[in-house]
């Protein structure tokens, strides 16, 4: 069985290692030269863990290339992972999904199965279906939904032991071709109607953002009341009908995912004129919550001209590179407007945050550097080496100590008499 991956982002290039790694033959596919180029060096274009050692492994085995005819010319399945990027309105650009079903029509002459990876608005798979019975024979090409669940970080782990297979075909034939791909994992297969599946994707993401929003609203309502939400998230997740992940408070979700699918949700229900209420929601209550730091900052300072901040951590969530829709960029464009001296740092996306927005701040080397001579520090990302910094480092390095974590990287007791202000989400101020 050949596959062919179309799209070597972080849904293409891990499925398609973890499948090589399962026995399957795979070729992947891009328009993109460079990625192509440093795949068949067996060099891994992003940043994600075990990625190169896996490369390394089974690179080898796999085809890497930007030609069509021989990405499609010989598969008898193609998996589409290529990026659904949202449009102002917040609905789902479809454009490169459609260009490479339009090389798979003209270059896999006997037909094969096409699996959508993408995340597609509910109603593409019937789309893409009729887009082929009427540049081929009716029947020819078969379309089945199979969406992703793997996150950035933990994507070779999510992708080899999964907590679902979701499967939407229009016929059990169908359904038994998709399924072979995914022999030899030890997973619960959910088969269903094409339709049925684009929503599981779009749902999961979805009420995910909304239990990190209504956490993040708690937390809000907490430091109001004099409530620890730490304590509030532990003892709701007990229950095991809510669960405890995904109730961190934090500075709003972001990522490439959520604030994505939140928006082509809404926008879905709004094109069948209905409101989704708590997604409108969740959205709301996310873009406040981004720039919560920079509100809390406001309360300590009546102006920010001149005053040098420590921003710690740059990536939308640690164990990645990624800037996207990450709450650290709105901040310190905030902070930078008004005057502010910015030092930042993150061990993995520095120099990608220097290269983007080279006059916003100073970008350091070292978390020890970031802090030297700070009045302010914000905490944005939970990365390691943050989580295990000491108090008494704060205190030595900064020049007047005040640390806003949004993370709740630490507990309130541990800066009790360290001579630092530290500040926090959902939890008291201490001293
Ligand atoms: C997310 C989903 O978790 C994956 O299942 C899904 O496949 C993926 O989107 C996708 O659609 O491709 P990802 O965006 O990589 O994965 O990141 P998450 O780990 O889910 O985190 C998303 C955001 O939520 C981050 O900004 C994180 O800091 C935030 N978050 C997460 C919180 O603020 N609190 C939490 O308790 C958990």
């Amino acid at each position: 069985m050949n596959i062919t991956i179309a799209g070597a982002g972080y849904v293409g290039l891990i499925t398609a290692v973890c499948l090589s790694r399962k026995g399957q033959n795979i070729t992947l596919t891009d328009i993109d030269e460079n990625k192509i180029t440093m795949l068949q060096k067996q060099e891994a274009p992003i940043f994600e863990n075990g990625l190169s050692e896996m490369l390394h492994e089974y690179g080898g085995k796999m085809i890497f290339t930007t030609v069509p005819e021989q990405a499609y010319g010989r598969a008898d399945i193609v998996m589409l992972a290529v990026p659904t990027p949202d449009r102002r309105d917040g609905s789902a650009n479809l454009k490169y999904l459609y260009e490479a079903c339009g090389q798979v029509a003209s270059h896999c002459a006997k037909g094969c199965l096409v699996v959508v990876k993408s995340t597609v608005p509910v109603g593409t798979c019937d789309k893409i279906e009729h887009f082929f019975n009427d540049r081929t024979l009716s029947g020819l090409f078969r379309v089945a939904s199979n969406p992703e669940f793997l996150a950035q970080g933990t994507a070779i782990q999510d992708t080899l032991h999964p907590a679902r297979i979701i499967i939407g075909a229009e016929n059990e034939a169908v359904a038994q071709e998709v399924q072979e791909i995914y022999n030899g994992f030890n997973s619960d297969f959910v088969v269903t109607d094409r339709r049925s599946a684009e929503m599981i994707k779009y749902a999961s993401n979805d009420f995910l953002a909304m239990k990190i929003s209504y956490i993040n609203e708690i937390a809000n309502l907490c430091e109001i009341v004099g409530a620890d939400v730490e304590t509030v998230s532990l003892g709701m997740g007990l229950d095991p009908r809510i669960g405890q992940q995904y109730l961190r408070p934090g500075t709003g979700y972001g990522g490439s995912c959520f604030p994505k699918d939140t928006k082509a949700l809404h926008w879905l229900a709004r094109f069948h004129d209905y409101e989704l209420k708590t997604i409108k929601a969740t959205i709301e209550v996310n873009e406040t919550q981004k720039i919560r730091l920079f509100k809390k900052a406001k309360k300590y300072y009546k102006s920010f001209k001149g005053v040098t901040i420590a921003v710690l951590g740059l990536a939308f969530k640690p164990g990645t590179d990624d800037l996207r829709e990450a709450p650290s960029i709105e901040v310190i464009q905030l902070l930078a407007e008004e005057g502010a001296v910015i030092r930042a740092w993150d061990p993995a996306t520095g120099n990608r945050f220097a290269k983007q927005y080279p006059d916003l701040a100073i970008t350091c080397q070292s978390l020890d550097e970031a802090l030297c001579g700070a009045e302010l520090c914000l905490i944005m990302t939970e990365w390691d080496e943050v989580r295990s910094c000491k108090p008494e480092k704060f205190a030595d390095l900064m020049k007047a100590p005040l640390v806003i974590d949004g993370r709740n990287c630490y507990t309130p007791h541990s800066f009790v008499n360290s001579g630092v202000l530290y500040d926090s989400i959902g939890r008291k101020a201490v001293k």
